[in-house]
């Protein structure tokens, strides 16, 4: 049985190089973001005071996994585990965060769905 998914629509050469690109589904607005190990996906907004975590950069970690830095308060997510890398109670931050898998569909468009599907 196939997972659940939401398709984007978009195509991977749409998506921007230097920040996330939002996209609207019917559970939230997510940012799809660039990242050398392919596209990844987290919420628009950070589970911290709902900064503007789609401004934020994506960096790789030296273990190769990626993160997306808050550009607020400058908190590290991590967009497999959707775990907060800096706060010292992570403040139910994987609850709140989410991030999704993304995988490329029949026709070339993103994907998106659970890590856990
Ligand atoms: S609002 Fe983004 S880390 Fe605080």
């Amino acid at each position: 049985m196939d997972a659940p998914h939401f398709d984007t629509g978009l195509h991977p050469e749409q998506l921007r190089p230097d920040r996330g690109t939002p996209v609207e589904t019917p559970r939230d607005i997510f940012a799809i973001y660039q990242t050398k190990n392919g596209p990844e996906a987290a919420p628009l907004s950070a589970p911290h005071m709902d900064g503007p975590l789609f401004e934020g950069s994506v960096i790789e970690s030296a273990e190769g996994k990626d993160s997306i830095t808050c550009p607020w308060h400058h908190w590290r997510f991590d967009l497999t585990t959707s775990a907060c890398l800096d706060s010292p109670k992570n403040e139910d931050c994987e609850a709140k965060n989410q991030c999704l898998r993304v995988n490329t569909g029949p026709n070339g468009t993103l994907l998106l769905s659970p890590h856990s599907a």
